[in-house]
């Protein structure tokens, strides 16, 4: 078997507050080998944001947060890293994208001028930097690229936001993309060319990719694995097809059921009643 690129190991995190003591992740374990997509999903609060935040320690620092167990990238110690190490990781190794291209994309600089500092910092041997940014966002279907590298995030779409902030997360060739909820937010027609976008290039570099989304369909085809996250605890796990052909966990079965199979009519939506579930 391939050594996987990423591996977790009981990983726990824990919010401390006034309020009390927030277990949001309860012992987790998965790998990702290169070229292979893992998707994680599960209700809001299940813990998946900050789990796919811990693997570059992106959490606030203790007494706030406490994050253990054990996280390794390429065989290295991603929780012995130093910060200095772990900023040379996040995003030139392992680069993420959010829902929100706000959280990512700052509103005072012009969109070239962000991937530029991208590219400067991770990748300082590039001479070319403008033909650089050119070429990422022409990769991501971006169109009159050149004119585009001056506009402020503002002046563009929602969509285009997205494929800017995936623009600059792809830059730097990273090896692992996390991608947490990337087309939430985007209507059907874009959501389907940023997930061909995704497949282009994990097919072309290698790129392993932790998906984080709801929506089974793009588990269905684009992820080879899927764990489902409950409550801060992966209830389940394993490749694709047998998941959703024979989820073996009750809150798996219940998470299916509430997809309409296809060419079936709903009445009504169904909501998950977490009582039942014998967990
Ligand atoms: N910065 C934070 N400070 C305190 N609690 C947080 C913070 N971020 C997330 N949490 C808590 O951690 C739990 C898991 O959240 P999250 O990973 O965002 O869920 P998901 O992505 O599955 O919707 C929730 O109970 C949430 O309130
Ligand atoms: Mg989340």
């Amino acid at each position: 078997m391939e050594t996987p690129l990423l591996s977790v190991k009981d990983l726990r995190i824990q919010f401390n507050s006034r309020e009390g003591v927030n277990e949001a992740v309860k012992g987790i374990n998965f790998d990702i080998e290169a070229g292979k997509t893992l998707a994680v999903v599960g209700e809001s609060g299940s813990g998946k944001s900050v789990s796919a935040m811990a693997l570059t320690r992106l959490l606030p620092k203790p007494p706030i947060c406490e994050i253990n167990g054990q996280v390794h990238y390429d065989g290295q110690d991603v929780m012995a890293m130093s910060s200095a190490d772990l900023r040379h990781i996040r995003g030139k190794e392992i680069a993420y994208i959010f829902q929100e291209p706000s959280v990512s994309l700052n509103p005072v600089f012009t969109i070239g001028s962000q991937i530029a500092e991208a590219i400067k910092l991770h990748m300082p041997h590039i001479k070319d930097v403008n033909a650089h940014i050119i070429d990422a966002l022409d990769k991501v279907g971006i169109r009159d690229a050149e004119k585009r590298i001056k506009d402020y995030p503002h002046q563009l779409s929602g969509g285009m936001q997205q494929r800017v902030m995936i623009a600059m997360a792809l830059v730097c060739e990273p090896r692992i993309l996390v991608a947490d909820e990337p087309t939430t937010a985007l209507d059907v027609t874009i959501q389907a060319q940023i997930m061909d976008l995704l497949r282009e290039v994990r097919e072309r570099t290698g790129m392993a990719i932790l998906l984080i989304t709801h929506n089974f369909g793009i588990v269905n085809h684009f992820a080879d694995d899927v764990a489902v996250m409950f409550r801060g605890e992966i209830v389940e796990r394993g490749p694709v097809d047998q998941v959703l052909s024979k989820p073996e966990h009750p809150y798996t079965q219940a998470l299916l059921d509430c997809i309409p199979r296809l060419g079936e009519k709903r009445e009504r939506l169904t909501t998950i009643d977490h009582d039942k579930l014998a967990v």
